[in-house]
C-alpha cells in the first residue's frame, strides 16, 4: 500500500501481548514513521502515534467508529451498541446525555459525597492492619458511583458489584479465563441494570431528578425512541465502570507521592488548587491506563504521502503520545510544574482521548476523572498518614491494563481529620 511502512510479521498479535502499552511505540521507532501498518486479530491495521496523528485521528471526515472494536472488547470492555461505537447524529445526541451529567454542579456533587466515602474509608482502614489500596479503592468509588448515579447498592453487595464492575476492564486486555470472565460478568451486570431501568420506567423505583439512573432511563434518540433496557445498562455501565477505574489512576498517584517524596512535600506546602491540578495531570501524562484508540477509514484518503484505505482499522497511540519527546521535554520524568507551561493542546495529552469532549469521541468523564483524582490527592496527603512496606511496586507495561504488581499494600492507617 502507497508508503506506509510494513511490519514484515505475519500477525503481530502476540507482540502486542507482550510488548503492551510499547507495541505502537516500538513499532513508529522501528519504522522511523509516525504511521504504520500490521496485522493484528489477522487484520491489516495502521497504528500511529504523536500529536499530529491524533488530529487527524479525531477528524470524522477521516475515521468512523461503527464496526472499528473488535468483538472481543464490545463483549466485555464496551458492551454492544454504547455511545462509543456511534456516528454523526446518533453519537451527537447520545454523547450529549452523558455531557449533560457533567454539569460543575453534577460534579461538585460528586467530590462531596467521594470525599465523604473516603473519610468513612480511612477511619475503617486505620482498623485493619495493612490492605491493598486498589481493591479499597475500587469499592469505595463503586459506593460513590453507586450514590451519584442513583442506582441502590446495599451494603452485603459491594464487594460483589465492584467484582463485577472492575472485571470488564481487567478482562478486556486479557486471554483466556480473564477475558471469558470479563464476558460473564457483563452478562451479569446487564441483568442487573436493565432490571433496574424496566423498574424506573414501571414507577417502581424513584431515581431522582438529574441522576443518571434517571437520564438515561429516560433518554430518547433521534428516532424519538428510548434505549431498550439493555442498551440502557451498557450506556449506564459506561459511568458505573470507568468511574471505579478511576481507582487504578488513584493508585499511580499513591505511587506516584511514594516515589517523587519532593511532590507530597510540596502539595502539603503549597496547599492550591493549582499544585493540586498539576499533579494529577502528570499522572495522568506519565502512568499507564489506555494504551490506545481504535477507529475505521470512513473513505480513501492520503495523508503525509501515505494511502489510507477505507474500512482499514487505525489504532491512535495513547500511552506514546503522552510520552512523545517532540512534545514532552524528558517525557519519562515525573514533573508535574510541567503543566504551569502546557498549551493546553486537545492533542499532545491524551491519556482520555484527544478533540472534543461533545463533538468528538474524547471521554466523557475527563472533568469528573481529574475532579475525583483532586479528591484522592488531597485524601493521601491530608487526609490520612500511612506507611508503604516493602512490596513488588514494579509496574509491567505489558499488562494491560497496567498495575504496580502489588496492587500497593499500605500499612498503619492514621486518619487525619
Ligand atoms: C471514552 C479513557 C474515565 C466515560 C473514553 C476514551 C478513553 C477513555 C481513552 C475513548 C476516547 C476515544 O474513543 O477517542 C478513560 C480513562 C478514565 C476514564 C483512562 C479513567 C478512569 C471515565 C469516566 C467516565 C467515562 C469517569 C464517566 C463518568 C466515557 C464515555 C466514553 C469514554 C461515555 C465514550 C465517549 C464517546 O465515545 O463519545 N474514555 N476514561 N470515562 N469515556 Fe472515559
Amino acid at each position: 500500500m502507497g508508503g506506509v511502512p510494513r511490519d514484515s510479521r505475519p500477525d503481530s498479535t502476540l507482540a502486542l501481548l507482550s510488548e503492551g502499552y510499547r507495541f505502537i511505540g516500538n513499532g513508529c521507532a522501528r519504522h522511523r514513521s509516525d504511521v504504520f501498518e500490521t496485522r493484528l486479530l489477522f487484520r491489516s491495521t495502521l497504528c500511529m502515534s504523536g500529536a499530529e496523528a491524533a488530529r487527524m485521528f479525531y477528524d470524522s471526515e477521516h475515521f468512523q467508529r461503527r464496526g472499528a472494536v473488535p468483538l472481543r472488547l464490545r463483549k466485555t470492555l464496551f458492551g454492544m451498541g454504547g455511545v462509543q461505537e456511534l456516528d454523526g447524529e446518533a453519537h451527537r445526541s447520545r454523547k450529549a446525555m452523558f455531557m449533560s451529567l457533567m454539569s460543575s454542579d453534577g460534579i461538585r456533587r460528586l467530590c462531596e459525597q467521594a470525599e465523604k466515602h473516603w473519610r468513612a474509608s480511612i477511619r475503617e482502614w486505620a482498623r485493619k492492619g495493612r490492605l491493598v489500596l486498589l481493591d479499597e479503592v475500587q469499592q469505595l468509588l463503586c459506593r460513590v458511583v453507586c450514590e451519584w448515579t442513583g442506582v441502590p447498592l446495599p451494603e452485603a453487595e459491594v464487594v460483589q458489584r465492584t467484582r463485577e464492575l472492575t472485571a470488564l476492564l481487567d478482562g478486556a486486555g486479557g486471554v483466556g479465563p480473564r477475558h471469558w470472565r470479563a464476558r460473564l460478568m457483563r452478562m451479569r451486570s446487564e441483568v442487573w441494570l436493565g432490571r433496574l431501568v424496566t423498574r424506573v420506567r414501571a414507577g417502581r423505583h424513584a431515581a431522582a431528578e438529574g441522576s443518571a439512573l434517571r437520564t438515561v432511563a429516560e433518554y430518547r434518540g433521534p428516532d424519538g425512541k428510548r434505549l431498550g433496557p439493555r442498551l440502557a445498562a451498557v450506556e449506564l455501565l459506561n459511568v458505573l465502570r470507568p468511574i471505579v477505574a478511576v481507582a487504578r489512576f488513584v493508585v499511580f498517584e499513591a505511587l506516584a507521592l511514594h516515589e517523587h517524596p519532593e511532590s507530597r512535600a510540596r502539595l502539603l506546602e503549597e496547599d492550591d488548587d493549582e499544585a493540586y491540578e498539576h499533579f494529577v495531570q502528570e499522572v495522568r501524562r506519565s502512568y499507564p491506563f489506555m494504551p490506545f484508540v481504535v477507529a475505521r477509514v470512513r473513505r480513501d484518503f492520503t495523508w503525509k504521502g501515505y494511502h489510507f484505505p477505507r474500512g482499514r482499522r487505525v489504532l491512535l497511540d495513547l500511552y506514546g503520545t503522552n510520552h512523545d519527546a517532540r512534545l514532552w521535554e524528558r517525557p519519562h520524568e515525573f514533573r508535574p510544574e510541567r503543566f504551569r507551561t502546557w498549551d493546553g493542546s486537545p492533542f499532545s495529552f491524551i491519556p482520555q482521548g484527544g478533540g472534543d469532549h461533545h463533538t468528538g469521541h474524547r471521554c466523557a468523564g475527563e472533568w469528573s476523572t481529574i475532579a475525583l483524582m483532586k479528591v484522592a490527592a488531597r485524601m493521601l496527603t491530608r487526609g490520612m498518614r500511612y506507611d508503604v512496606p516493602p512490596q513488588d511496586l514494579r509496574v509491567s507495561l505489558s499488562r494491560i491494563p497496567a498495575e504496580p504488581a502489588s496492587r500497593f499494600v499500605i500499612a498503619n492507617v492514621r486518619a487525619v481529620e
